[in-house]
């Protein structure tokens, strides 16, 4: 074998080996969806990627639904969700993309469903941050 064949194959190894720890397809993330719409409001939820429907839910006022995934080595992983209620009859919107959150909520993306509008929580500074609002 040539030392350059040799040299050669170390650095594909190495490449591989890095690109694979940019993306870490080992982490697991959480995300979350809190109903805080108050006045006992149940909030109709369908989550889905494009491999995974996670089916329709019904999340009681006061309750939350969440599920965990790891993402995929091209960091493409996206997931969508279509929600409703008596007062805002469909609204979607994306509850994750790793292109936005993998620094933004890392681990833990959990999202709160209130009267005015949406709150994302931001793992980074630890604060929930107004997303959405309803009205606009
Ligand atoms: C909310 O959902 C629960 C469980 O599906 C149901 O028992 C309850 O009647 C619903 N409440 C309202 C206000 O629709």
């Amino acid at each position: 074998m040539h030392a350059s064949t040799l040299v050669g194959n170390f650095l594909v190894i190495l490449l591989i080996l890095s690109f694979c720890n940019f993306v870490r397809p080992d982490d697991n993330v959480h995300v979350s969806v809190k109903n805080r719409l108050g006045s006992g409001k149940n909030l109709t939820l369908h989550c889905q990627s494009k491999d995974n429907d996670l089916g329709e839910q019904i999340v009681e006022d006061g309750s939350e639904f969440g599920w965990d995934f790891s993402v995929n080595v091209w960091g493409s992983t996206l997931f969508y969700c279509d929600m409703g209620w008596v007062d805002v009859q469909d609204f979607s919107f994306v509850a994750y993309y790793f292109q936005r959150d993998y620094a933004r909520c890392e681990s833990q993306c959990s999202w709160l469903v209130s009267g005015e509008g949406m709150y994302g929580l931001n793992g980074e500074s630890g604060f929930w941050e107004f997303a959405y609002n309803w009205s606009s």
